[in-house]
């Protein structure tokens, strides 16, 4: 009896735990047995790594070959552990050395090539976590796995490779993939964005206060622009929450559309024909992160979002609530981080052409209405800001002075969180938008006069007790922005006119 054995690692949602692949070779009729819980797709395993081996000039062993993956109780997935079977087996038929210390993820395509795979940042946390110095790495996934600068990271393209670096340590020059870390990988700028002082500003303070922002207007007045800029005004990733946006997006397979060392908050807009999957998770084979934990530490922007299906919009109460998603699923729940700033886009009404001007439109006012009505509940009620965006004017557009840019908005957002931090600093949030309700009437009232103004305009019932609240959140940006030390009238005022009236 032979044995041999490597290392690979099984996730569940952003956890990993170290996977021991032991392979027995025995004496007795041609089998193989897998086991340790395996998937559809990992009980696959077999063949693509047989043929990977006979395709690679190596010999697959004619006798009674058992593989197991422990711990047995923890369910494995996926084809990542190929290339972690294929070296086990090798070892265990005594054609390859003893291997230890590493770890090796990857799949195996039936020609012997090492293909990519998802999850392998969080594969690698994990790795290092239970004290793997050493992984060997499909070459594709080589950016990401990078980011573990504790790791020696070896990148393979095929198993012809992995085997000729295990038997005589000869490996291939490492990659030229320029991975120093971009800060901003952004063309996209707040100075491309013409007029909309409004909409500018509204942006500005979602980003520095946190705020869930709605944008009303019509078609091509620039709501979609200014939602793809807010990244660019937001401060730049600490390196944790950039590992933290990678490995969601590394489990999702969608790093093709992210630099896997990016410092700029993600920005995620599905579709309003997502599913309830797509937008916060979920699945029925293979549990993925949906549209919600993508644009973790980002922003998730819905266009047209009365269009959503019904019950889209409210799955995203829980990560709204909580910054994260909870899926459940019989062999357990699984939890992903979702922790985002929301920007909804509505057209004023269903023909879209509804303005200030109110021009062109047909719809009638109860349509108007209902349209908007569609948003309301429990949804609006997290959402601060709500701006009108009137069509840009032509003359604003041929103006030849360009609008802010980035930078210069950004810096104004840096330093007025950092105010919000300080004042915060013995508090257990950090924004303005998320001071409770309570502390909203106690520690955290704005300026008496401001108050005054409040609950006159509450007696007139031109807001509502709700309305109070999102209003005092906003103002204490306004106050940060502003260098106030506490929320004064102006700034009440301000925030209150940053309603626009629109009380859905
Ligand atoms: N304020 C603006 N400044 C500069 N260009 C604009 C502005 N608003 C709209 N545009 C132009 O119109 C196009 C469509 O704008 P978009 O942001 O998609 O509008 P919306 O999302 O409101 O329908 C933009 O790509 C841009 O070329
Ligand atoms: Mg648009
Ligand atoms: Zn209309």
């Amino acid at each position: 009896m032979t044995l041999g054995m490597t290392f690979g690692v099984g996730l569940q949602g952003l956890a990993g735990n170290l996977v021991t692949i032991e392979v027995d070779i025995a004496d007795g009729l041609p089998a193989y047995t897998l086991l340790g819980l395996p998937d559809a797709s990992l009980s696959e395993s077999r063949d693509r790594v047989r043929s990977a081996l006979t395709n690679s000039n190596e010999i697959w062993p004619n006798r009674k070959v058992t593989v197991s993956l422990s711990p047995a109780w923890l369910p494995k997935s996926g084809p990542s552990f190929d290339l972690a079977i294929a070296v086990a087996l090798l070892i265990a038929n005594q054609t390859l050395p003893n291997c230890e210390g590493t770890v090796f993820l990857g799949e195996l395509s039936l020609d012997g090539k090492v293909r990519s795979v998802r999850g392998v940042l969080p594969a690698l946390l994990a790795a290092a976590k239970a004290g793997i110095t050493r992984a060997v790495v499909p070459t594709a996934n080589l950016a990401e796995a990078k980011l573990m600068v504790d790791l020696d990271i070896i990148p393979m393209q095929s198993l012809a490779e992995v085997l000729r670096w295990l038997r005589t340590g000869e490996r291939a020059e490492a990659e030229p993939l320029d991975i120093q870390c971009e800060s901003d990988d952004s063309f996209l700028d707040f100075s491309d964005v013409a007029g909309q002082p409004r909409a500018r500003l509204a942006a500005e303070i979602a980003a520095t206060g946190g705020h869930h922002l709605l944008l009303i207007g019509p078609p091509g007045a620039g709501k979609t622009m200014i939602a793809q800029r807010l990244p660019t005004i937001l401060p730049k990733l600490s390196i944790a929450q950039a590992l933290e946006v990678t490995a969601v997006h590394s489990i999702a397979g969608t790093l093709g559309n992210r630099a896997p060392q990016s410092l700029l908050a993600p920005f995620v807009a599905p579709h309003h024909t997502t599913t309830r999957v797509a937008m916060v998770g979920g699945g029925s084979h293979v549990i993925r992160p949906g549209a919600s934990s993508l644009a973790h530490n980002g922003v998730l922007f819905i266009d047209e979002a009365p269009e959503c299906a019904a019950g889209i919009l409210d799955s995203l109460r829980q990560p709204l609530e909580s910054g994260e998603i909870t899926i459940a699923r019989s062999i357990g729940n699984l939890t992903f981080p979702a922790q985002f700033l929301l920007v909804l886009a509505a057209n004023p009404c269903p023909c879209g052409k509804f303005s200030g001007r109110g021009r062109n439109c047909t719809c009638t006012s109860q349509q108007v209405r209902r349209y908007l009505g569609k948003l309301s509940g429990p949804l609006l009620d997290r959402i601060d800001l709500r701006v009108i965006v009137d069509p840009v004017s032509r003359i604003e557009m041929a103006q030849n002075e360009l609008g802010e840019s980035s930078a210069v908005i950004r810096a104004r957002v840096i330093a007025a969180r950092e105010i919000a931090a300080k004042r915060f600093a013995s508090e257990s949030w950090k924004l303005n938008s998320q001071i409770p309700s309570r502390a909203l009437r106690t520690t955290y009232q704005p300026e008496r006069a401001a108050m005054n103004f409040l609950h006159d305009e509450l007696d007139r019932e031109t807001i509502t007790a709700r309305g109070l609240h999102k209003v005092i959140r906003t103002a204490w940006t306004l106050a940060d922005l502003h260098r106030h030390e506490i929320a004064t009238l102006a700034d009440v005022k301000q925030a209150y006119t940053l309603r626009d009236g629109v009380e859905l």
